[in-house]
């Protein structure tokens, strides 16, 4: 193979193409194919696999069993997306858009396992060691026993964390800005993330520190997106958040350790991240009671309930085509429950423009979300505010029912423990129902429109 042969690497998703092309047919970005050497990196295949094949004692599936060796933060939000602390000798990746916290979230993370004994290294390639202290002077941080270094480049990085002690916790902060001497790509490219995380992750495993890799989530795909390291970390964390909004959502996504659908939720202040643990109440703070087109939401994020407010409006549209916006939700599923209510429920409801938010800036997947959502919109085509003391749950078929959901006794407990009087779902099984909240049962959406609109002054249900 000739040195100077090199491929193209998509940079959002890492797949390889032999020549340019304008578009990846992957991933479908555009403009993220960018020319790499070949012969070197990840590409090229590990090169010492070869040498001295040396066989392993191959052992029984029914061995012993040591469970992982883990490090709390005492972050509880953060502990219970990790699965109880992060594991020792493991690598997690930690993603998110530029600017929503996740350098302030590992520097308090590594500020509190400092300050219980624990030897925390942070590794920052984008800020200098002053702008880290000033930034943890700002948090009340500055005291902690966290040792810092400014650098990008991996074999120095590692020589550092070889000599002394092993951390238990090294964080990386971020994949974009490392590189390393093996692979001749410019810093950014998927070659170079790749190639500095793997070596980093074999770290984690051959010393048994705990390592952190912060990666930026990037849409305009021109610089290596966390994406392209997923597969090799035993952890992937994404950190979400709308900016224009104070609380985020630590997401986890992957765990090898643990359950991936939990979440943690944190508010931004001036004093860093603070813990959010009655999130439903922060949620529904600000909530427009007695305003039509507002349902309340009792929803799950992983195994937690969360009560969110639907807000939606529906206005006659002077346009041709009606205006759908949709922030929050899947604009698809809008589209399905519109149409369920055109056809099944005979509502005219699709000449009108249609805006659906959730509120806070929360993003919201289940299909448990459905009727709380067709209820919203009835509210405000009708003009009648719904109950403020119910909560909606239950998933709309095409048919016109409305299906039971997992975790029904959740949700009445949370909606119960925040004051809601009812609740309004589909069938309920005997086991969940709760005392002390009114439950209305609807096995087809029709039914729940005729009470809404009933209440309404101006009703639009044909009959
Ligand atoms: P940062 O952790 O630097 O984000 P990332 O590492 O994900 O790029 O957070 C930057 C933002 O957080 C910045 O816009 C300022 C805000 N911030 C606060 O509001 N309060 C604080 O105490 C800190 C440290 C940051
Ligand atoms: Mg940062």
């Amino acid at each position: 193979m000739s040195k100077s042969k090199s491929s193209f690497i998509c940079q959002a998703c890492g797949a390889v193409y032999s020549r340019w092309q304008g578009r990846c047919d992957a991933c479908g970005d555009w403009n993220t194919i960018v020319e790499e050497l070949a012969d070197s990196g990840v590409g090229a295949g590990p090169k010492s696999a070869k040498a001295g094949g040396r066989p392993v004692e191959l052992m029984p599936l029914s061995g012993e069993i040591e469970s992982a060796a883990r490090i709390e933060t005492g972050i509880v939000e953060l502990d219970r997306v990790t699965g109880g602390g992060f594991v020792m000798g493991s690598a997690v990746l930690v993603g998110g858009d530029p600017g929503i916290g996740k350098s302030t979230l590992l520097l308090q993370a590594a500020a509190a396992l400092a300050s219980r004994g624990k030897r925390v290294v942070y590794v920052s390639g984008e800020e200098a060691a002053s702008q880290i202290r000033l930034r943890a002077q700002r948090l009340g941080l500055g005291d902690r026993d966290v040792s810092l270094a400014s650098e990008t480049n991996v074999e120095i990085i590692l020589a550092t964390l070889e000599r002394g002690p092993t951390p238990h916790l090294v964080i990386i902060d971020s994949i974009q800005t490392l590189w390393t001497d093996r692979v001749e790509s410019a810093p950014g490219t998927v070659t170079q993330v790749r190639t500095s995380a793997q070596a980093l992750t074999r770290f984690a495993k051959k010393s048994g520190a705990a390592v952190v890799l912060v990666g930026h989530v990037t849409k305009d795909g021109q610089i290596a997106g966390p994406r392209v390291v997923e597969h090799m970390v035993d952890a992937v964390l994404y950190f979400e958040g709308d900016t224009s909004h104070t609380f985020r959502i630590l997401r986890g996504v992957k765990n090898r350790y643990g359950a991936t659908d939990e979440i943690g939720v944190f508010e931004m202040t001036t004093l860093g991240l603070q813990e959010v643990s009655n999130p439903s109440a922060l949620f529904l703070d600000q909530r427009d009671e007695g305003a039509a087109g507002s349902a309340v939401f009792a929803g799950m994020e992983g195994t937690r309930p969360l009560l969110v407010e639907i807000q939606a409006l529906v206005a006659p549209s002077p346009l041709g085509t009606p205006r759908r916006a949709v922030v929050g939700w899947d604009s698809a599923r809008l589209s399905m429950v519109l149409a369920v209510l055109e056809t099944r429920c005979g509502v005219r409801i699709g000449a009108n423009d249609i805006y659906l938010n959730v509120a806070g800036g929360l993003k919201v997947n289940e299909p448990a979300a459905d009727l709380a959502v067709a209820a919203a919109l009835i509210s405000s085509l009708t003009n009648s505010p719904l109950p403020t003391d119910a909560v909606y749950f239950g998933e709309i078929s095409l048919a016109g029912g409305v299906r039971p959901v997992v975790h029904s006794s959740l949700r009445l407990r949370e909606a119960q423990k925040l004051g809601f009087a009812s609740v309004v779902t589909g069938r309920l099984g005997p086991g969940d129902k709760t005392s002390g909240l009114e439950v209305s049962e609807f096995s087809s959406l029709a039914e729940l429109v005729g009470r809404i609109a009933a209440r309404g002054r101006k009703v639009a249900v044909e009959d």
